[in-house]
């Protein structure tokens, strides 16, 4: 059985920028891989460009090979090498995207409702306003926001950074897609929301059979929903395994150095902590992003 997405020696460069260097990944059905590396590893880089988001100022080369759940395109297909059009419904419909910030990634002068149904008409045209709504409000509910259906004509401001994420996640998983890509989708929020928001994913991941991509710069939150963790450095991949032995026993000093930067209860309050070390200078981490 090949995977289900294929990713093969993948380049993202920006100018001068290496920002992608060779990575390598694959991802079976239903499996959760985590990408972990520090902020300006090449993450973001790395998830639009299998969606095919980055802008024409991006170079990019290698080959992401995605099994296409099109009956009639039995074979592998190269999201690099795909028309627009083609690309358009995969996008959406068979891989989903959630992103870091919930509010930039809502329009704010459209109801969340609307919006629902909006993602779900995009890929099923002949749906009735009727049908489109009621299977938005259902989506909304399936992602546990309260009083859903009453709610529904509410605009984002009127939410909270918690319930827009689970609005971004419901906009995600609307048309049943084989493989969610979550770029950071816990970062902007406070820890007990992330908590509930890494459960919700998890839970929609195991009801839905749903591969995931899940991108963080923190391997304890990678950990706790991915099975296997891919570690990135400066735009390269220096270690994979299962999240279990990376948490416990990783190998290579950069993914022990991610580990030590992260605090538990036992890291003393008064200790610094400590600095992931880098290949790169601090002057090109230091460059201007957009993820
Ligand atoms: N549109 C762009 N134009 C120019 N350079 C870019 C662009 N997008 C990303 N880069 C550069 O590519 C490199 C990788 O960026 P990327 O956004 O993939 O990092 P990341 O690992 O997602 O970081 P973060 O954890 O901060 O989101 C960085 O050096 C960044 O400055
Ligand atoms: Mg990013």
């Amino acid at each position: 059985m090949p995977p289900l997405l294929d990713i093969r020696e993948l380049r993202v460069r920006f100018g001068a920028t290496e920002a992608v260097r060779g990575v390598s990944l694959q991802l079976d059905e239903g499996e959760v891989l985590g990408l972990v590396g520090e902020s300006g590893s090449g993450k973001s880089a790395s998830a639009l460009a299998i969606l095919g988001l980055l802008g024409p100022s991006a170079l990019v080369s290698g080959r992401i090979l995605w099994q296409d759940s099109d009956p009639g395109n039995q074979a592998m297909i190269d999201l690099l090498r795909q028309p627009p059009n083609a690309l358009r419904q995969v996008r959406g419909r068979q891989i989903a995207m959630i992103f870091q910030e919930p509010m930039t990634a809502l329009n704010p002068v459209m109801s969340i409702g609307r919006q629902v149904a909006e993602c779900a008409t995009a890929h099923a045209p002949s749906w009735t306003g009727r049908e489109a709504k009621r299977k938005a409000i259902a989506a909304l509910e399936a992602v546990a926001i309260p009083e859903a259906a009453s709610r529904y004509g509410d605009y984002p401001h009127q939410f909270s950074g918690g319930q827009r994420q689970r609005i971004l996640i419901a906009m995600a998983l609307i048309n049943r897609p084989r493989l969610l890509i979550a770029d950071e989708p816990t970062t902007a929020l406070d820890v007990t929301v992330q908590a509930q928001i890494l459960d919700l994913l998890a839970q929609l991941q195991r009801e839905h059979g749903l591969a995931m991509l899940f991108i963080s710069h923190d391997l304890a939150v990678v950990g706790q929903v991915a099975s296997r963790v891919a570690v990135l450095r400066s735009g390269e991949v220096v270690e994979t395994g299962p999240s279990a032995r990376l948490l416990t026993a990783p190998v290579h000093p950069y993914t022990r150095s991610l580990l030590a930067a992260v605090p538990t209860l036992r890291t003393p309050r008064d200790q610094p902590l400590a600095v992931v070390r880098s290949k790169q200078p601090v002057s090109t981490l230091d460059t201007p992003r957009t993820g």
